[in-house]
């Protein structure tokens, strides 16, 4: 799907994009035409992302992400190109033009209003006399119809087709209903559909934009499965979403709770713990990490006592420590969980233990502990060699020295003898890091190629010159008469060659090409390397000449390539090859 170039060309003078980034990252330093801030795409500490107000780019020197004002709003939004642009749209009060040839538009959106229908249906369907057993299930787990308001419960009648029932009256197709998880398809094989949700408790999952997308449905009671959730649809995917973050993104605690089921959520909430969410039955993702990462630096993790909460919470510590999140784990002895803790010794009870939840390290002592019985020698040594292991890796001098006597005291050893051995590894580690990063950067290639793993260049030297090129072609695109045209053929990268035709393309009447309007026909990874080209310097008094060098560079290379081995060619070669395509071969 396409937008016109004029919509896009209007969309981006009027989403400037300082202020577009400025809502996501604190912009701080100045730095002539730029400015710097901490890069909301990979964990930093000091800002290298910058955003360039006359280019209207950002690009990140730490990760190499960049692009335009698009590519910014796909990738922190999540988004689609078209979803990106519509995004904007909306910002500046736009109207999109004719959105009825994109498909997926319209059905995203439907597929929304379904689920805010079907959501609005299960609350009534609370209310109606056949609910009493929900209702009754409600009030044994003391949850208070404020929160039913709150997180928008509801009840998923026991029958096979009253919700299929209740959204075909209001117009909703069977298509509709499958494509969106709310029903299935009889095994009959005579096209009739059924409830997917059938007698559970629901819980509509919302997004942090406050979409409905999709629904959890509790059994009500004992039984399996105890949770059933909506299937990936065009509008919901498990991984990358949190059951209550529309709540939790707005709390002032300053981190978040990480718990395994949505009652307990309800339970931390009602007990005035806003900040709790649970993942939709997977262990905690990457991408559910990132997700948080944007509100807060700090999480909680309250899993179940159980080994397999157990297992989890050393899944997710490695996840979220990844992304510089700090974590601390809950700790509940009398209880399995946040809401059984909450109801046996109330709320106040349930603060204290969080104030006084264990760091992750403190966990993952304790945790490498229980391996060992630490009565024999043997097993001491392979405790300490374990616990040195992982306190060599803290950043801190500080905390390295507090674990080093933590550890010691639990293996009944001097604390000075494991701080010697915790800064021995620690050298060791430092040193193979230092080692690996040397080799690196001797290597040449090293910063001229991309950093995506799929596209490096063969012709290093010749891509420097096909990277000015584009470079020019976009700054000074009347350069770009009659003499000086490339083909896709003289590139030695397919991907600097789709780069130079489509902003070839794009040129009107020696306009500079927008950036923006390339977005479409691009990964984000390739436009993060065109970004990257962009904003290397250009010398643009000397722009003719460093034209006639570029070209000169990347016809030679195309005649190496030619003539087989990539051996530089004697000059006759040349002149015959010349003549050959001329046609005055013999
Ligand atoms: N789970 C799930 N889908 C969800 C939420 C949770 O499949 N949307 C799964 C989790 O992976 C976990 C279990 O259900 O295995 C969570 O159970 P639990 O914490 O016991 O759920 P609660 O609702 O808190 O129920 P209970 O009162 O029994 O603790
Ligand atoms: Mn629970």
């Amino acid at each position: 799907m396409a937008f016109p170039e004029s919509f896009i060309k209007e969309l981006t003078e009027r989403n400037d994009i300082n202020e577009v980034v400025s809502a996501y990252v604190r912009l701080t330093k100045k730095s002539g035409n730029n400015m710097f801030g901490l890069c909301p795409f990979h964990s930093e500490k000091s800002p290298s992302f910058s955003v360039s107000n006359d280019k209207q780019i950002y690009h990140c020197f730490g990760c190499g992400k960049g692009g335009s004002v698009i590519n910014f709003i796909m990738e922190i939004e999540n988004l689609s190109y078209p979803d990106a642009v519509r995004f904007l749209a909306r910002r500046v009060g736009m109207a999109v033009p004719e959105d009825e040839k994109d498909v997926n538009f319209s059905r995203r959106e439907r597929m929304l209003q379904l689920n805010r229908d079907a959501a609005r249906y299960f609350y009534e369907q609370l209310s109606a006399p056949n609910a009493e057993d929900a209702r009754q299930y409600i009030i044994k787990r003391d949850i208070s119809p404020a929160m039913v308001t709150r997180f928008g419960l509801g009840f998923a009648p026991d029958s096979w087709d009253s919700l299929v029932f209740a959204m075909q009256q209001k117009g909703y197709t069977k298509p509709e209903l499958l494509d969106a998880g709310l029903a299935k398809a009889s095994k009959k094989g005579n096209g009739g559909i059924y409830d997917t949700f059938r007698n559970r408790l629901m819980f509509p999952v919302i997004d942090i934009r406050g979409s409905v997308i999709g629904f959890s449905g509790r059994i009500l009671g004992d039984g399996e499965p105890k949770y059933m959730n909506s299937p990936e649809t065009l509008v919901f995917s498990k991984s990358h979403n949190l059951f209550a973050m529309n709540l939790a993104k707005k709390s002032k605690m300053g981190y978040i709770i990480l718990s395994e089921g949505n009652i307990d959520v309800v339970a931390m909430h009602q007990a005035g713990i806003d900040c709790a969410v649970a993942s939709l039955g997977t262990s905690l993702t990457p991408e559910q990490a990132r997700l948080i990462s944007r509100y807060v630096g700090e999480v909680v993790i309250a899993y179940d006592g159980d080994a397999a909460g157990q297992k989890a919470s050393q899944r997710a510590i490695l996840i979220l420590q990844q992304l510089d999140i700090k974590v601390r784990v809950l700790r509940m002895s009398g209880a399995k969980d946040p809401d059984e803790y909450i109801k046996k010794f109330g709320a106040a009870a349930f603060e204290n233990l969080l104030k006084r939840s264990e760091s992750h390290i403190e966990y993952r002592l304790a945790d490498i502990a229980s391996k060992y019985e630490l009565s024999s020698d043997e097993s001491r040594v392979a405790f300490i060699k374990e616990a040195t292991g992982l306190i060599a890796s803290l950043p801190s001098t500080v905390e390295r020295e507090v674990y080093s006597r933590k550890t010691a005291e639990m293996a009944r050893l001097s604390g000075d003898t494991v701080i010697t051995e915790v800064e021995r590894i620690r050298k060791r580690i430092l040193g193979q890091a230092r080692k690996k990063q040397d080799s690196e950067s001797s290597r040449p290639a090293h910063l001229t190629q991309p950093r995506g793993k799929n596209l490096r260049f063969d012709n290093i030297k010749s891509a420097a010159a096909e990277k000015g090129v584009i470079r020019l072609l976009y700054y000074e695109p009347s350069l770009f008469n009659e003499k000086a045209q490339l083909s896709e053929e003289d590139f030695s990268s397919p991907l600097l060659a789709k780069f130079y035709t489509q902003l070839k393309e794009r040129i009107i009447f020696g306009a500079q090409p927008s950036l923006a309007l390339l977005a479409e026909n691009f990964t984000s990874d390739e436009i993060s390397i065109l970004t990257e080209i962009l904003n290397e310097p250009t010398e643009l008094s000397q722009s003719e000449r460093a034209l006639d060098d570029y070209i000169k560079i990347i016809k030679t290379e195309k005649l190496k390539r030619h003539s087989g081995d990539g051996e530089s060619p004697d000059l006759n070669e040349i002149a015959n090859k010349m003549r050959e395509s001329k046609g005055y071969g013999g």
